[in-house]
This record gives C-alpha cells, sequence and structure tokens, in this order.
C-alpha cells in the first residue's frame, strides 16, 4: 500500500512521531512530509494517509499546518474518496483544548467527505509515554489490511 505521511508540528514531537510511524510501516511504500511544504493538490485517493498533527495557541493548529487547512477551505477539494487516520498530541495541562489540533485536523478532511479510518490517537506530554513509542504501537492498530484505496 502508498502511505503518505503528513506532520504539522511546532517544536518537532509530531514530526519524530511521523518518522517512527514511517519506520514501523516500512513494508509499505511511505514517505513522511511536512504538512507546510504539502500542496493539497497532491492528496490522492489511492493513498492512505496519515495525520500526526500537534496543539498549539488556545487549541489551534501548529503555525506550520495553518496554509494547509486554509487552502483546503479556500478551495474545498472533493475528498470523498480519501481514507486517513489521525495520531493528534497535546498535553493534559490544557484540559478544555487538550489535542485539538488533530481533531481539527480530522474534522476539516471529514467536512470534505474524507473518511477517518482506525483509532483517533490522543498523546498527552503529560505522560510518561513516549510519544514515538506510542505512535509505533498505535501504527500497529490501524486496519490497513482492510482498506481498499480507489481512484476518485
Ligand atoms: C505555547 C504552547 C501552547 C500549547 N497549547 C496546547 C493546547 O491548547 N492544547 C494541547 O492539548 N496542547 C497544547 N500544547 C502542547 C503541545 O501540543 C505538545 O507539547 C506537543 O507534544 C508538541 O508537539 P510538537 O513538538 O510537534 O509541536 C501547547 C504547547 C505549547 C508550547
Amino acid at each position: 500500500m502508498r502511505i503518505v505521511v503528513l506532520f504539522g508540528s511546532e517544536m518537532g514531537t509530531a514530526e519524530k512521531v511521523a518518522e517512527a510511524v514511517a519506520e514501523e510501516l516500512n513494508e509499505h511504500q511511505i514517505t513522511v512530509f511536512d504538512m507546510s511544504e504539502f500542496d493539497i493538490t497532491e492528496l490522492d485517493p489511492e493513498i492512505f494517509h496519515i495525520i500526526v498533527c500537534s496543539t498549539y495557541g488556545e487549541g489551534d493548529l501548529p503555525t506550520g499546518a495553518e496554509p494547509f487547512f486554509e487552502a483546503l477551505e479556500a478551495h474545498r477539494p472533493d475528498l470523498t474518496a480519501l481514507r486517513f487516520a489521525v495520531f493528534g498530541l497535546g498535553d493534559s495541562v490544557y484540559d478544555n483544548t487538550f489535542n485539538r489540533g488533530g481533531e481539527i485536523a480530522a474534522a476539516k478532511l471529514t467536512a470534505l467527505g474524507g473518511v477517518q479510518l482506525g483509532d483517533h490517537a490522543r498523546h498527552d506530554a503529560s505522560t510518561e509515554i513516549k510519544p514515538a513509542a506510542m505512535g509505533r504501537e498505535w501504527s500497529r492498530t490501524l486496519p490497513l489490511e482492510s482498506i481498499t484505496l480507489a481512484p476518485a
């Protein structure tokens, strides 16, 4: 299966998770991109997308991920054939906005027709759980064998 991992990160944690996920799933044809360098026209329904996204500000997307989601809002591509999974990062000290970044990402893709698969992961920086290790474990739970990707 072809997989693209897109990360949105401010301090690099989400990037490390994205790389760990790519390493764990290396039996697939998998590539990692920073969302800040990924054009929405490259979203391809024949590729499974994994979004790894942290949370900043007051429950906002990381700055680097904003242009990607702004472009989605502006152009509103039909993503009905797009299948994706989300690994969010946050910190439960921000109790009202915990993990909102990944949730915003999921909501914006779903609003355009995208279908979220697997568990929505929410890493909590206030725990001892290592983000990359959690990402590896989570990636193994994704229902990749049962996903059929189709051209739009
Ligand atoms: C200034 C600042 C604001 C943050 N705001 C939130 C927030 O609103 N909600 C949340 O769950 N986490 C918040 N976080 C925690 C980060 O999302 C968390 O530490 C994450 O692991 C960072 O990932 P990154 O290194 O990829 O950017 C904030 C962190 C900082 C430094």
